[in-house]
């Protein structure tokens, strides 16, 4: 059976009603300010990707980084999941290491993830670091959102995307994902100052980069610090947490013209239990958390004001379809729906099956309209009937 069969075409249109006039925009935008909403917004980090087959037709075709660099084609890929699934959002095709390419250093896409062969060590090469031009460097990122927000209309938001100093850094110095990110952290602890300067310098960098990004139209931009639980807490404080706060500053988010709004900035980070007190203060206003962190605990830390993304363990997609239905609710429920963009913890995996994928949204999407608040409708019709019954 085809998830079109199962599950209706109106998904794979991307037509899902978000109910009570509000559209797709408006739903995430009032979510990522903790205002009331009909439902939770819903959307998958990595959603374009190699579990959906038709990711995989392009990729036969074409290398990753010609994908990125090609905005048509970095605009349809962009588009597979929105069609496929129905998602809330639309993050544009890139990758976090685009810019580092922009900054002067040589960036390979092999199979075990992004290299660069000439990683930055000392002095010299942290100041060799280009303050690009991102609506000349990086011009396909901007013209891939531009046909985006072209194709999907006002009603829908594209998301932008950029790594988080720290995040950035250890790409830059180790060269690759490397377990503890030992090249950088030595950088961090021998050169603080040396490494303080890398930070702020890829922090301005980053600030101008997802400027380009909001003024070509996207609707809220996603800072991933994917390695930022690799810190204890004193360093998160001394070195990420100041750099991520610099960018975000930097950004000048409140005076946003392009956007007529403030900008919302997600921030994700993975194993940072220990570190999400500090990261609530870097100005980011929806901290996104895998699915370690207690969304009902995390809630009560820091308040009412920050919306939270999150969380469901990419594994629990490798498994039955009932229990990624449970996981969805389980989140919602930590979180009452309120304040929350529902997503995975981490990046959805590639041999996730795309039934899976599709019952996470429709799951996420039908859950105020779902149990509990069918619930909360019968206890009303009961209270209505007990009232008759009471005046009657
Ligand atoms: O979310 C989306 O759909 C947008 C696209 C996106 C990609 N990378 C495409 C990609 C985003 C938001 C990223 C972010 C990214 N890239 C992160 C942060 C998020 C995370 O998952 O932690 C990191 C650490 C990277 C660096 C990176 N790029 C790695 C480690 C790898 C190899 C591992 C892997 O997942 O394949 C990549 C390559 C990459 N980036 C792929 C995709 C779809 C797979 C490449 C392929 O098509 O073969």
């Amino acid at each position: 059976m085809t998830v079109e069969e199962k599950f209706g075409s109106s998904a794979a249109r991307g037509t899902v009603s978000t109910d009570n006039a509000v559209n797709r925009k408006e739903l995430f935008l009032r979510a990522c300010r903790c205002e009331p909403v009909p439902r939770a917004p819903v959307w998958i980090m990595r959603q374009a990707g190699r579990y959906l087959p038709e990711y995989r037709e392009v990729r036969k075709q074409h290398a990753f980084l010609e994908v990125a660099k090609t905005p048509e084609l970095a605009a349809e890929v962009s588009l597979q999941p929105w069609r496929r699934l129905g998602v809330d959002a639309v993050i544009m095709f890139s990758d976090i290491l685009i810019p580092a390419e922009a900054m002067g250093l040589s960036l390979e896409l092999t199979d075990g993830g992004p290299v660069l062969p000439q990683p930055v060590r000392g002095s010299a090469e942290v100041d060799a670091l280009r303050d690009f031009d991102p609506e000349v460097e990086t011009r396909f990122v901007g013209e891939t959102i531009r046909l985006l927000c072209r194709e999907l209309g006002p009603d829908v938001p594209v998301l932008g995307f950029a790594a988080a100093p720290w995040t950035l850094a250890c790409y830059l110095v180790d060269g690759r994902g490397r377990e503890g990110f030992p090249a950088t952290k030595t950088m961090m602890f021998n050169k603080p100052k040396l490494f303080r300067r890398l930070l702020e310098k890829i922090a301005r960098v980053t600030a101008g980069y997802l400027k380009a990004q909001i003024a070509a139209g996207v609707a809220a931009v996603q800072l991933f610090d994917t390695w930022a639980g690799e810190l204890a807490a004193p360093e998160y404080r001394e070195f990420a947490l100041p750099a991520t706060q610099l960018l975000i500053g930097e950004m000048d988010i409140a005076l946003n013209e392009a956007n007529n709004y403030v900008t919302p900035v997600i921030l994700y980070s993975k194993a940072t239990g220990h570190l999400l007190r500090d990261a609530s203060k870097s100005g980011a206003t929806v901290l996104s958390v895998d699915w370690r962190v207690d969304l009902a605990e995390l809630r009560r830390e820091i308040g009412a004001d920050i919306a939270l993304q999150g969380n469901v363990d990419p594994c629990v997609m490798l498994g039955k379809e009932d229990d990624v239905v449970r996981a969805v609710g389980e989140a919602l429920v930590a979180t009452g729906g309120k304040g929350h963009i529902l997503n995975l913890g981490h990046g959805i995996l590639p041999t996730t099956p795309v039934e899976n994928a599709l019952a996470f949204v429709r799951a996420g999407q039908g859950w105020s309209a779902g149990k509990a608040n069918i619930g909360e409708e019968e206890e009303n019709q009961q209270h209505r009937h007990s009232e008759e019954q009471q005046h009657g």
